[in-house]
């Protein structure tokens, strides 16, 4: 069953087309991989499908709801969580506190104790118990990227939208999130992620979609991209 569907979705900023008539799907239980060169639009897609940013034109269909058009706090409680490539934690807070914001966020009227249960759960599940205390600004980076993950997991999502949370880690750091990825979608919750890390990107994805200049230029299995014409010239080619 298809989680998400679109077509026709379009957004420019002036003259520059940053996404351009992409349609696309996702389908329930898998993590489909959006790359593409720096600038193609990846970031601004997320923002599009998450109501962060309005679209031009396109329609958005979130479990067969029509979704484009909703505020993000519309479609964040219909169940589409995310996190930011710049990440957007509340510095004067501590990491329970900021995970705690997830939980409320995620659904109105959701009791105190309920949103200490969902954070406890939370943290324990990516493994930043031993940092909930500590402020953000004092937190390794790794650990920052964790939290960008606690934080929407916290809103208790259906569908994932992961915004480069591998970005700066080291090789092992990696693995360590490729693993939670792999556990968050086995534990019932779609993914979609941007990612330039290649090893990451074609080992965990199930289905990759790729953009260029705003335009989709490729889907399929990695094994499809990473042996596509196309997509080495424009990208794979370059890293
Ligand atoms: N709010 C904005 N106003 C004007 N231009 C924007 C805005 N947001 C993005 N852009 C432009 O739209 C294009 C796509 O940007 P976007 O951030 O979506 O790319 P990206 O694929 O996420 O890149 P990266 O891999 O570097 O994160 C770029 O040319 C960018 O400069
Ligand atoms: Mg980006």
């Amino acid at each position: 069953m298809k989680i998400l569907e679109g077509k026709g979705v379009s957004k420019s900023f002036g003259g520059l087309k940053a996404v351009s008539d992409v349609e696309f799907y996702v389908e329930e239980g898998e993590i489909l991989g959006l790359i593409g060169p720096n600038g193609a639009g990846k970031t601004t897609f997320f923002n599009l499908l998450s109501g962060a940013l309005p679209m031009d034109s396109g329609t958005v269909l979130f479990g067969g709801q029509k979704i484009s058009g909703l505020k993000p706090n519309q479609i964040c409680r219909a169940g589409m969580g995310r996190t930011f490539q710049a990440a957007k934690n509340f510095p004067g807070m501590a990491v329970y506190g900021n995970v705690m914001m997830g939980a409320l966020f995620g659904k109105p009227g959701r009791s105190a104790s309920e949103a200490e249960q969902i954070t406890d759960e939370v943290l324990d599940f990516v493994g930043l118990t031993e940092y909930k205390d500590k402020m953000v600004t004092d937190i390794p980076l790794s650990a920052q990227k964790q939290l960008e993950v606690a934080r929407a997991l916290a809103t208790r999502p259906k569908l994932l939208l992961l915004d480069e949370v591998m970005a700066g880690l080291n090789p092992t750091e990696v693995e360590d999130a490729m693993k939670l990825i792999l556990r968050i979608r086995d534990s019932g919750i779609t993914v979609i992620m941007i990612e330039h890390v290649m090893r990451a990107i074609m080992t965990i994805c199930d289905r990759i979609l790729v953009l260029h200049h705003g335009a989709k230029i490729a889907e399929g299995t990695p094994q499809e991209i990473s042996t596509s014409k196309t997509v080495i010239e424009i990208y794979l080619g370059e890293s």
